[in-house]
Formats: C-alpha cells, sequence, structure tokens
C-alpha cells in the first residue's frame, strides 16, 4: 500500500492511496467527527470505510492540467509516463480549491511566505514557454497544479501596488496569471478573457476581480475565489467543478465526446445538492450570457460548486471568453439538442428550459433583456478598458471581432424571443 496525505489548510483530511490495484481514498476519524466537515464531493460521503476505484482516480486526475501543458510540465519534472498518484504526489501541494498533498510526514508550512517576483522575471518565464518550459512550475520555491489546457500560474497579485509576488513553499496562491495563448488561431486571448470578465460583471453575473498586466507581454490576472483572508491569513475553500460533481474526466468534459456532461445532467446535480433558485438562476444567465459573448467553449469544467460543511453553492464565474471570434462554433454544452451556434433557435432554449426545469416565458424574458443590453455594456466595458489600458493593434482587431460576434448573437436572440 502506498499513500499520500490530504490535507485541507493545516487540517488532515485524509489520505489518497493505491492499495491491490485500486486506488482509495479514506477520510481520517477526526476529519469526519469536525462539525466543520465536507466530503471531497457529494459522491464521497463521509464515512470512515474507505472510498475505493477509479472514481477516486478520476476525481484527483480532475484537478491537474490538460494536454499539452500537462505533458510540458511531466516532461519538466521528469515524470513522464507517470501515473495520477504519482504526479499529484508531486504537484500537490497548492492544488485547486482547499486541497494540498503532502508525502507522508509531511506537513504545510504554518507560516504563510512569498517573495518578490518582478515583471522582467515574469516576463522571462511567459517568453521561456516557447522553449516548452511550461508556466506552472516556473516558480521554483513552490509546487502547484491547477487545471485547464491553457497555460497559467498561481501567484499573488498586489493590484493596489501593482506588485506581483511568488509562493513559497506550498504557500496558497491567491491569483491565476494566464498569458496569451500559444496557439496562432486562438492569438491575443489574454484581452479577450478580461473583457468579456469585466463585461460579465457589468452585467451583474457574479465574476471574481480581474486584472490586465503588461509586462511587457499582456496577462490576465483573476483573484482566486477558492481563497480567503482570515485574520491576516490566507484560507483556502473547497470548490469542485461538474467533471468531479458527474464523476467524469476532464477527457469527456465536451458533450460531443459521448454526452457524459450536458447541461440537464449539471442542473439535475445541482438540483439534487439542494443548490438554491438564485444558484439555478445563475445558471440560467450563465448559459445565455456564453450564448450571447460567443463562449461556445463552455464546457463541464468551466462551472463550479463552493463546498463547506454547510452544503454546496455555485462558485463566481470564469474562463469567459469569446472563442466564436476564433471560429470556433461547436457548442460545448448543447442548448437543447443543438452542438452549434448555426442551428439553435427558439426550440433549443424550449428544450433547454424543458431538460433543466426552467419556466420558458420567464427565461426568454430574461434572454431577451440580456440581448437588449450586451451591446450597450460591451461598448462601455471597452471603452473603459481603453482609457486604462494600452491596447495593440493586434487586441484592437479582435476586440472589433467580439463586438461583431456579440452583435450578431444579440440579434439572433431579440429574433428568437420576438412575442
Ligand atoms: N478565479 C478562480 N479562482 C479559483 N479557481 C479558478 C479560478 N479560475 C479558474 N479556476 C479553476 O481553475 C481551472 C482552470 O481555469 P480556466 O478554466 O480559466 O483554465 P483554462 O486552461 O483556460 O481552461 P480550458 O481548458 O477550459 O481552456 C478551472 O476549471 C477552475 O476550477
Ligand atoms: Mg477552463
Amino acid at each position: 500500500m502506498i499513500r499520500l496525505r490530504v490535507w485541507a489548510n493545516a487540517q488532515p483530511m485524509g489520505w489518497f492511496g493505491h492499495e491491490a490495484a485500486q486506488y482509495f481514498f479514506q477520510y481520517d476519524e477526526q476529519w469526519i467527527k469536525d462539525e466543520a466537515a465536507f466530503p471531497l464531493a457529494p459522491q464521497f460521503e463521509l464515512r470512515l470505510e474507505p472510498h475505493r476505484g477509479d472514481a477516486i482516480k478520476t476525481f484527483f486526475a480532475n484537478l491537474l492540467p490538460e494536454g499539452t501543458p500537462l505533458d510540458e510540465v511531466l516532461n519538466q519534472i521528469q515524470l513522464r509516463d507517470a501515473n495520477t498518484f504519482e504526479i499529484i504526489g508531486e504537484m500537490g501541494a497548492d492544488l485547486p480549491g482547499v486541497l494540498s498533498v503532502l508525502p507522508e510526514g509531511k506537513e504545510p508550512d504554518t507560516q504563510q511566505k512569498y517573495s518578490e517576483l518582478s515583471k522582467e522575471e515574469l516576463s522571462q518565464r511567459v517568453q521561456a514557454r516557447a522553449q516548452k518550459k511550461p508556466l506552472l512550475t516556473s516558480n521554483e520555491q513552490t509546487r502547484m497544479s491547477l487545471a485547464g489546457a491553457q497555460d497559467k500560474v498561481g501567484l499573488r497579485y498586489d493590484g493596489k501596488r501593482d506588485r506581483l509576488y511568488d509562493s513559497v513553499g506550498g504557500s496558497p496562491t491567491t491569483h491565476i496569471a494566464k498569458p496569451d495563448s500559444r496557439l496562432e488561431k486562438y492569438q491575443p486571448s489574454a484581452i479577450n478573457e478580461y473583457l468579456c470578465m469585466k463585461l460579465a460583471h457589468e452585467m451583474r453575473l457574479s465574476v471574481p476581480r480581474v486584472d490586465l498586466i503588461q509586462v511587457p507581454e499582456t496577462l490576465y490576472v483573476v483573484e482566486r475565489y477558492d481563497r480567503a483572508v482570515v485574520k491576516g491569513e490566507i484560507v483556502c475553500l473547497h470548490q469542485i467543478d461538474a467533471c468531479q460533481l458527474l464523476g467524469v474526466g476532464a477527457d469527456w468534459k465536451y458533450e460531443r465526446q459521448g454526452g457524459l456532461v450536458s447541461l440537464k445532467k449539471i442542473v439535475d446535480a445541482f438540483r439534487g445538492l439542494m443548490l438554491s433558485g438564485k444558484d439555478l438562476l445563475s445558471v440560467q444567465r450563465w448559459v445565455m450570457f456564453n450564448y450571447l459573448i460567443g463562449n461556445s467553449d463552455a464546457h463541464a469544467k468551466n462551472i463550479s460548486l463552493m463546498v463547506n460543511s454547510q452544503g454546496y453553492e455555485l462558485a463566481p464565474f470564469y474562463d469567459l471568453l469569446c472563442v466564436q471570434a476564433y471560429g470556433d462554433n461547436d457548442l460545448a454544452l448543447f442548448i437543447g439538442d443543438e452542438s452549434t451556434y448555426d442551428a439553435v433557435g427558439s426550440h433549443s432554449w424550449e428544450a433547454f428550459c424543458e431538460d433543466c426545469g426552467f419556466g420558458f416565458k420567464p427565461t426568454m424574458r430574461q434572454f431577451r433583456k440580456m440581448a437588449e443590453d450586451i451591446g450597450k455594456s460591451w461598448d462601455k466595458t471597452v471603452a473603459t478598458a481603453i482609457s486604462q489600458h494600452q491596447i495593440n493593434e493586434s487586441e484592437k482587431a479582435l476586440v472589433e471581432r467580439i463586438g461583431a460576434v456579440i452583435d450578431a448573437n444579440s440579434k439572433a436572440a431579440l429574433s428568437m424571443t420576438a412575442a
């Protein structure tokens, strides 16, 4: 039997291990007895008997990056062909949500430490991606993992002083920084995510604070909603994404990959966890907002829940981008039965409401209102961003394209919702 210690902040939560050709997770007795205890995910109820099998592996694998960033990280830390257990063992000091996974016998540092990170150094790290040096492992003073297929790194950002800090020795990061995509097709991307998140805020969707920094490479910086400050210390909060909730791996995050995830499945699962009516309405608005901004990449790892001893709440929204501006028209999660933008019509929204148990008429009223408002909100968002940041020519061109996508989608929405 081999096992790793799973921590929730400074408290031992359980063991992640491998025994008799099976993965397992076992809660600590102390954890179960604690009034403030919460489960890893709803399917892993709080009990002393270990949870076994592939579901455990899937849960932890969902905390790792995907695709090229994962391959490059494994190369960098010389772990090619490693299994989920070994990778989590290496990268688990600072994980998405509350979790920190360390070798048996090693305790998390009680002193939180950070060292200043100059913009020059960050710029070099961004450039080093061209030599396949991943951003995620670019801070040599700690190890961390963040999910997703884009390059990113956890750090601290003091927006008031415009200063950046590296985490030292597993201290929790409070922000995530994402440079422009390395794929030419998706360039530039940082400005896209920054503006779409600002637009979401303008339209009163719940989103964390975001910034745009230029080192001089542009990076999008988002505050981590899975961190809070309590008595001057950073405390981590538990979150799970919809893949973890539905018990499926990141490979299945798109509905077209076999239909393991869908808006119906996600909303049904949310209802099963007694999510508030307000949160369910937010999910509905998330779907409509994504449609309007051309975010066809809103897959099952792009929506999450916060978990605590009181239950489950919708996490703020993240990873909002207009990917239609790069020519992507296939919907990550279908609207009704439709898998592409062009096929979506009022029948799709009717099916969406039916699938998710939403009233059709009030949903369409909400959709129409959003479609009416979004153009003005976009113009305002762009004007503010231009007054605060130096936007280069390719960024300006992209902003134009996003504006055109929003215009076309909101017109389509207005015609779909016409009385
Ligand atoms: N502000 C945030 N606070 C806490 N966790 C976050 C935040 N933003 C993202 N995350 C977590 O990190 C994961 C990766 O983030 P994000 O979706 O932005 O990455 P990505 O690489 O662009 O994803 P994709 O693979 O969809 O392109 C998310 O699935 C979410 O769990
Ligand atoms: Mg994502």
